[in-house]
């Protein structure tokens, strides 16, 4: 069973716009069609890009696979919950539970250490599986064991401004998986980052997505993609290609490189300074 199933999912946008003053009837609607019936589904374990060029529908289709938005038709079934016929509790209930954000813009809470951050989304969930409380003690177990799962155990009493990018990045990734949500969605995630830490997030991706864990990631950026092992490409708002990855790259490897890269360039023009 897919673990996303979508069907024929339309996205319209009504759009008021106001006629020039002369006219008497005042306003006309101008339709957007954002989605025009797009079919997708992944298994579990798939690591998935989502790519197209700018206003070709990449966002309204996040928005739908995050539950943060609901398809003007068409039908979206979810670890096999149809969320669309869903009521607003439940459809929150779902987002919050079964899936896992990361943004471009990390969204940690300034304020708040890296544990508290990660713990965050344990407070929506009232009650363990076997129907019992979690204590405090299990949340913050929970919670120090994704950071240590994304490497960062020991900054777990560190504010999001005492951590570097990537470092915040991974503790927004901790967050997202501290419910072991069906799956990740990453939107641009490495946007904000250097090459460095980009190919640390994609080989973090990577490395979750070896041990089974589900991704969905938008990027603009071939390169990217590359080391995902299936990319969908959308196109005014149709999904026109769906290609598996032959060869995917291996982020670490281009890390390994690209470091020893940088040495050489610091080392040469280390010298150039002395002569
Ligand atoms: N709230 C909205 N109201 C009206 N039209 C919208 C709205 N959101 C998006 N659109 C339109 O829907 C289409 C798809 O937009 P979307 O934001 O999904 O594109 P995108 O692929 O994410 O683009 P980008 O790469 O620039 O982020 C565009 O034509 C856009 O103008
Ligand atoms: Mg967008």
């Amino acid at each position: 069973m897919p673990v996303i199933e979508l069907r024929g999912i339309k996205r319209e946008y009504r759009m008021e716009v106001k006629k020039g003053s002369e006219s008497n009837d005042g306003q006309s609607a101008v339709v957007v069609r954002a989605l025009r019936g797009v079919d997708f589904s992944a298994r579990a374990g798939e690591f998935v890009s989502v790519m197209g060029p700018s206003g070709s529908g990449k966002s309204t289709l996040m928005n739908i696979l995050g539950c943060l938005d609901k398809p003007s038709a068409g039908t979206y079934t979810l670890d096999g919950i149809e969320t669309s016929k869903s009521d607003s509790d439940t459809f929150a209930y779902i987002r919050n539970r079964k899936i896992g954000f990361v943004f471009q813009s990390f969204n940690l809470l300034a304020r708040t250490t890296a544990l508290e951050n990660v713990e965050l989304p344990l407070f929506y969930r009232r009650r363990e599986k076997n129907g019992k409380r979690q204590s405090v003690h299990a949340r913050k177990e929970r919670a120090s064991a994704a950071l240590r799962e994304v490497g960062l155990h020991e900054r777990m009493d560190h504010f999001p401004s005492q951590l570097s990018g990537g470092q915040q990045q991974r503790v927004a990734i901790a967050r997202a998986m501290v419910n072991d949500p069906a799956f990740i969605l990453a939107d641009e995630p490495t946007g904000n980052l250097d090459t460095g830490m980009t190919l640390e997030i994609m080989g973090l991706f990577q490395e979750l997505n070896r041990q089974g864990k589900t991704i969905i990631m938008v990027t603009h950026e071939p390169e990217l993609a590359a080391y995902t092992r299936r990319i969908i490409t959308l196109r005014d708002g149709e999904l026109v290609s769906d290609q598996e990855v032959t060869e995917t790259r291996n982020a670490l490897d281009d890390l390994a490189q690209w470091k020893s890269d940088h040495a050489l360039l610091a080392e040469a023009s280390s010298t150039e300074g002395i002569t």
